[in-house]
């Protein structure tokens, strides 16, 4: 089986398509950086507003579309996700999923949520397949970049008191999940995330015992942590959390979809051992997850 994955090589398209080679697919896909890419791999250059080659998808079974670009308009990202949509269309491919976010909804307060649901919206067609997982466990994403400020700073803000729910997927799960959908018939949707839930302070403070950082977590109030995020990006430093992403994780702690992960994989990881899979020097210091405490 042949799948073509978009945003091939970002943090989730690298996993998926090492997942899936794994599992015996043929795998080709596009990347930005085409500089990166060696000789024999079958990865395009292509970046949305460029044009799509109906060559690549010539015998594609499915399109996996995880290009995003989170600096990019609403606009940009609709319609390059569509000049891609409606080439794999155009060249017969049966299949294809978009992988969207928990955030999408039509009454999303981020951008990011509001672009991901129009595009669900406005691509939608009996061969549409849509994934919406929870905020991905592995060394890249929104996660990734919080573990990268516990490791370098001794003080960070935990919003709020840190009591927000997380809703989270490992990368080797999410890339399971996707492996088993891929196979369901279209059009559906899936939200994919663990029943377990644990605070942010909770995961925090389990990041850091995995990797044996002693971080001190300060609860900032909400309107707080939104002005100094204005002014950061203001200042344009980049911060691995912007004002769009605190509007989207204060909305979900109001709504969520219903997870559909039980129904797809049999033994889906905890959060524990999703965590332990992707911190270095985790393994050995594992243990459940502890009950909120001081942070
Ligand atoms: N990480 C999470 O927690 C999470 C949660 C829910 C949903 N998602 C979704 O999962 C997908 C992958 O996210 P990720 O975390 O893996 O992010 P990522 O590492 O930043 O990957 C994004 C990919 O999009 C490609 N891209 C960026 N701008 C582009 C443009 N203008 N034209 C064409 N391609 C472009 C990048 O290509 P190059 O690498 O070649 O530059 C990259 O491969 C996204 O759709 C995201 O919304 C992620």
């Amino acid at each position: 089986m042949r799948v073509f994955i978009s945003g091939i090589r970002g943090f989730l398209g690298r996993h998926l398509a090492r997942h899936l080679s794994e599992c015996g697919y043929q795998v080709a896909g596009t990347t930005t950086r085409i500089e990166q890419v060696d000789a024999g791999e079958r990865i395009f250059p292509w970046r949305f507003g460029s044009d799509v080659s109906q060559d690549w998808l010539r015998g594609t079974d499915i399109v996996i579309h995880c290009a995003h670009d989170f600096a990019g308009s609403l606009d940009s990202n609709l319609s390059g996700t569509r000049a891609l949509v409606t080439a794999a269309r155009a060249a017969r491919v049966p299949r294809q999923i978009f992988i969207s976010s928990l955030s999408a909804r039509a009454d999303a307060e981020s951008q990011y949520g509001r672009t991901k649901f129009t595009i669900e919206q406005r691509l939608a067609g009996a061969d549409l397949l849509i994934v919406r997982p929870g905020t991905i466990i592995g060394g890249g994403g929104l996660f990734g970049r919080m573990c990268d400020m516990l490791a370098r700073f001794p003080v960070l803000p935990l919003v709020g008191a840190g009591q927000n729910s997380m809703y989270l997927i490992g990368v080797s799960d999410l890339s399971r999940a996707i492996e088993r959908i891929l196979r369901r018939e279209p059009p559906a949707t899936f939200n994919l995330y663990y029943a377990q839930t644990p605070s942010l302070k909770q995961v925090l403070q389990q990041v850091k015992r995995l990797t044996n950082r002693r971080t001190l977590l300060v609860p900032v109030p909400p309107p707080l942590i939104a002005a100094a995020l204005t002014a950061a990006d203001w200042l344009r430093i980049r911060l691995p959390m912007d004002r769009d992403n605190l509007r989207g994780f204060m909305k979900s702690q109001r709504q969520i979809y219903e997870t559909h992960l039980p129904a797809i994989l049999e033994q889906p990881q905890t959060v524990e051992q999703a965590l332990t899979a992707v911190l270095p020097g985790a393994a050995g210091r594992a243990t459940a997850l502890k009950p909120s405490g001081p942070a």
